[in-house]
């Protein structure tokens, strides 16, 4: 397979497992040339990309702002906070207007399930979804599951727990996708509820005991509360939380196996993982987020050979 067998990024559920296989290939040739002391290649120097923020972000912003300088494309930044949408301006109108500046492709983060769908029906750029509400954040899977490659040599086959808050969470329902795609067994583990009811539809076991999710996985992907999406209390105190589904450096030494720590950030330290753990041998946090530049340069770099 040369090429990817979408238009746009909206979600790992529109992707085929060979698209998953293009895009890491893709990613090991930008892994070198970032790693060189001459970072940048000219491959997307007649492309201009607009990076639209509706919700605030650190990682997945400067990410997706880096790999496309390092691709050489000239970029737009827009963030919701400081624009005309505070005027009451619409997201077409807002992404028209945006395109009429001759805009290529748009890299999107909205509030909203589905923005990314709904804006790839009436645009003609190529839609990149940096995050959808509660949705999906498939970049953000990608780079998880490179990272799982590069860490253990395959996903497919490997044990990944994904612990926390499922029900408001992005990151896992994308890396429950593409995890099952590649062919890796997959469990949640957190209050029942924080898992949805569907869930196992999935093809995802559930287990709310987090010391057997651990000592089972090979893998711990580490979420955060989403507390910006909590309407009610979905427990009883954040330190209950901590007591039962956090981990701390006692509980990853008492395992009978050693595990892999991940989590896509932001962190909250003493909350789902404890500081030491975060910073642990164990911990691949911060080469998730280096792998986030070379797959983002990838996904982009491909989507744009589909641009006419
Ligand atoms: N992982 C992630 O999406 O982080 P940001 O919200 O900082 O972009």
């Amino acid at each position: 397979m040369s090429e990817l067998s979408v238009k746009h990024l909206l979600g790992i559920k529109y992707l085929k497992e060979e698209d998953i296989q293009l895009i890491f290939e893709t990613a090991d040739n930008f892994k070198e040339v970032i790693n060189r002391s001459i970072k940048k290649v000219p491959s997307l120097r007649d492309i201009t990309i607009a990076n639209i923020f509706f919700e605030n972000s650190t990682r997945t912003r400067l990410s997706f702002e880096l790999a496309e300088k390092r691709l050489s494309a000239d970029v737009v930044n827009f963030s919701a906070s400081q624009s005309s949408v505070k005027k009451g301006e619409t997201l077409i109108d807002t992404v028209n207007n945006i395109l009429s500046m001759k805009v290529d492709m748009v890299v999107m983060r909205h509030p909203n399930p589905g923005a990314g769908i709904f804006l790839s029906k009436h645009v003609e750029a190529s839609i990149i979804n940096a995050g959808d509400g509660a949705h999906e954040h498939p970049t953000q899977a990608l780079l998880d599951s490179y990272s799982i490659r590069e860490k253990l040599g395959d996903v497919s086959g490997k044990n990944v727990v994904i612990v926390g808050d499922i029900l408001h969470s992005r990151v896992a329902l994308s890396n429950i996708f593409a995890l099952k795609l590649q062919g890796a067994n997959v469990k949640v583990c957190g209050p029942r509820t924080l898992l949805p009811k569907y869930i196992e539809s999935l093809g995802v076991a559930v287990e709310t005991d987090l010391r057997k999710a651990l000592n089972w996985c090979d893998v711990a992907n580490m979420l955060r509360i989403q507390n910006e999406r909590l309407d009610i209390s979905y427990f009883p105190t954040t330190r209950e939380y901590t007591q039962q589904f956090g981990v701390n450096k006692a509980l990853l030494d008492s395992l009978d196996r050693e595990i892999v720590i991940m989590h896509p950030g932001p962190i909250n330290r003493g909350v789902e993982i404890t500081s030491d753990v975060a910073d642990s041998k164990q911990s691949i946090i911060l080469g998730q987020v280096e792998n986030g530049v070379a797959i983002r340069m990838a996904v982009m770099y491909l989507l744009a050979s589909k641009i006419k």
